[in-house]
């Protein structure tokens, strides 16, 4: 006798979007302010020509240069104040819910209240994001916990895992997979990016790039799931390895602040990137991707609605669209979120969606689509259903 695989899909997402936001003008103000500090502070090196003054930032370059026009954080007086210049997260004891969890559940609730679903017929957490907030235990398995995830299912299970921005759309394809071999039914997903926590908000090349935010996604057996969904017609995953965007960060570094010099003289221990060969490098890849992904589900460019790309830079967005569906593409075709939400790493490609996804209709087709460092790349293809 045949039987057929759970066909996985896509039952509902999640969004929590910190209460305070920072403009290009607040930020330029804070970067501005620190940087003539420090040139007076360095004067005399300046003169001697010992030392290179900052260059001040602009609002405008960086509208231009990004698309970005403010950013949400989750501590915006301290990332301003130019004698900081970092946020201000207070550590918590370990009986209380740690920072990146609580934004990661507050985005599941969401998600799981879209769906009409009780945790506890849920299955699996998969923490997917680019930064955790310790070792161990897994962020996924706190989340787990705090949501009673499993709990009609005799248990569950959880844990985390990271390819930075691409995290979201390698975890999609982790729960379809755990979704068709029967290892899960419900699968939830979160994404919590506490990215200004890792950003150099003294580093003038970068320091307009990132947002805090989390998203969640219901990754679903379609028996399970609501009768409006969204079928996951095909995941393709795409890693090359590069330095371009890297981020030193680690156990073995721990004893110096970030921001402070290393042993080696470096400062390295915060996101750094070189933009402009990760412009280059990236478009071509993920244009390919998505086209070779359309070839092999047979599907023409001109049948897709929408795209749902990666926010990191708007540039990038306009040529990697355009390269796909042979003309530049509308905000219908291609929405951007990163004016208002920056780059949130992995959570990016889903806040497009879940923001821009109520107007389709069945059957329409769409392509959720990040990438970053690694590099990796991923999308999904997904069609409307009910
Ligand atoms: N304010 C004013 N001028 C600035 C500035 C700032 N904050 N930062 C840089 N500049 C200047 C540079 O000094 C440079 O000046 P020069 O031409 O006199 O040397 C000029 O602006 C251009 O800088 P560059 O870094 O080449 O800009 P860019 O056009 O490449 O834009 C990024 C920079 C980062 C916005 C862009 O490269 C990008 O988004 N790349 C992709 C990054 C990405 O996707 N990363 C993934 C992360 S997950």
């Amino acid at each position: 006798m045949h039987h057929d695989s759970p066909r996985p899909v896509i039952s509902a997402t999640g969004l929590y979007t910190p209460p305070e936001s920072i403009s290009n003008a607040e930020l330029v103000a804070s970067f501005n302010a620190w940087a003539q500090g420090e040139n007076a502070r360095n004067a005399a090196a300046i003169a001697a020509g010992e030392v290179e003054p900052i260059a001040p930032s602009s609002v405008e370059f960086i509208e231009k240069a990004s698309g970005i026009k403010s950013r949400f954080v989750l501590s915006k007086d301290a990332i301003l104040d130019p004698g900081r210049m970092c946020p201000a997260l207070p550590a918590r004891a370990n009986e209380e819910i740690s920072a990146l969890a609580e934004i990661a559940v507050a985005a599941a609730r969401d998600a799981l209240a879209r769906a009409g679903r009780d945790a506890g017929d849920v299955d699996a957490v998969l923490c997917a994001a680019s930064n955790m907030q310790r070792a161990y235990p897994a962020m996924a398995v706190e989340v787990q916990d705090a949501l009673g995830i499993g709990a009609n299912r005799g248990g569950g299970f959880a844990f985390d895992m990271n390819v930075a921005c691409s995290s979201a759309t390698f975890a999609i394809q982790v729960a379809a997979d755990f979704v068709r071999s029967g290892s899960a039914r419900s699968v939830l997903i979160v994404n919590p990016e506490i990215c200004s926590a890792h950003l150099n908000w003294r580093d003038r090349d970068s320091h307009f790039i990132f947002g805090d935010v989390a998203t969640a996604i219901l990754v679903e057996a379609a028996d399970v799931a609501p009768a409006a969904h969204w079928d996951i017609l095909g995941t393709r995953l795409k890693t090359e390895f590069s330095n371009n965007i890297r981020n030193n960060f680690g156990f073995l570094n721990r004893a110096e602040p970030p921001h402070e010099p290393g042993a080696d003289g470096s400062t390295d221990r915060l996101f750094v990137q070189q933009g402009r060969k990760v412009f280059k490098e990236v478009v071509p890849m993920v244009a390919r991707m998505i086209a070779d992904e359309l070839d092999r589900l047979d599907l023409a460019a001109p049948s897709l609605r929408r795209l749902w790309l990666h926010q990191a830079n708007a540039g990038m967005n306009r040529l990697i669209a355009k390269s796909v569906l042979g003309h530049d593409a509308s905000e219908d075709e291609s929405p951007t979120v990163l004016d208002s939400y920056a780059n949130t790493s992995s959570a990016g490609s889903i806040i497009a969606f879940h923001r821009h996804s109520d107007d389709l209709a069945p059957g329409d087709t769409g392509v959720i689509c990040s990438f970053g460092a690694g590099y990796s790349a991923g999308c999904v293809t997904i069609r409307k259903v009910g």
